[in-house]
């Protein structure tokens, strides 16, 4: 089975997709993660997040063990990775040089450990659109951007990042802005996915909702 989760930053699609991975035994890909290390990889290597063509060639030798050497260091997820990921994910040469390691994780979908899995949940903002439009069920998750940064703020307080909610709240902004004008796969839901606003539910009631949605297909 394969599940895609689009929508904008801090909309809920981590926690949803990570719950829903566990329960149906399904591999989980943060498709974030790629665009989030090509972004960190050019500020370590003192490049402008803007310089397609050395972002390009970044993406283009990106391995996953290199993914997750680099999802350790203290600003993968800090506003500054958030703010470089965004700029390089905006680049159609990096959105190309990455799109074949997202589909073809598909094609074998494996857990953390190397063990095989039984589909995969993908997250992010093409997943239903560009990686993956077979997928099986795709849900687009949304919710007001005062919601999203109220919830951004609580986890970066919450790792002792000082930050203010005014800040939180331009920054995610200005992503969702960037993430739907680009002229690569702009962040738009799939024709066939399920929207899902959760401005109003708690993390336990958007599962919920999702599972009782996918049991019912799966019936179908
Ligand atoms: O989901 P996360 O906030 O970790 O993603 C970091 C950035 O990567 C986002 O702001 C978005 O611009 C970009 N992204 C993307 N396409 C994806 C996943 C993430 O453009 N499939």
């Amino acid at each position: 089975m394969i599940i895609t989760i689009d929508g904008p930053a801090a909309a809920g699609k981590g926690t949803l997709a990570s719950a829903l991975a566990e329960r149906y035994h399904l591999a989980y890909f943060d498709t974030g993660m790629l665009y989030r290390a090509v972004g960190l990889d050019m500020i370590l290597q003192g490049y402008s997040p803007e310089d397609e063509e050395k972002a390009e060639k970044i993406a283009q030798s990106l391995t996953f063990g290199k993914m997750i050497k680099l999802s350790e260091h203290p600003d993968f997820r800090s506003q500054i990775g958030g703010d470089a990921a965004s700029k390089v994910s905006a680049l159609p040469k990096v959105r190309s040089a990455l799109l074949k390691m997202q589909q073809d994780f598909s094609l074998n979908p494996v857990f953390a450990d190397g063990t095989p899995a039984n589909g995969v949940v993908y997250d992010g903002r093409d997943t239903g659109t560009v990686v993956c439009p077979q997928a099986d069920i795709k849900f687009f998750v949304v919710a007001s951007p005062e919601v999203r940064a109220r919830r951004r703020y609580k986890e970066f307080a919450a790792k002792g990042i000082n930050i203010s909610y005014e800040q939180v709240l331009a920054d995610l902004l200005a992503r969702d802005k960037r993430d739907s004008e680009r002229s690569t796969a702009p962040l738009k839901p799939a024709p066939d996915a399920i929207l899902l606003d959760t401005s109003g539910m708690s993390i336990q009631q958007e599962i919920d909702s999702a599972v009782k949605i996918i049991d019912k297909h799966s019936e179908a």
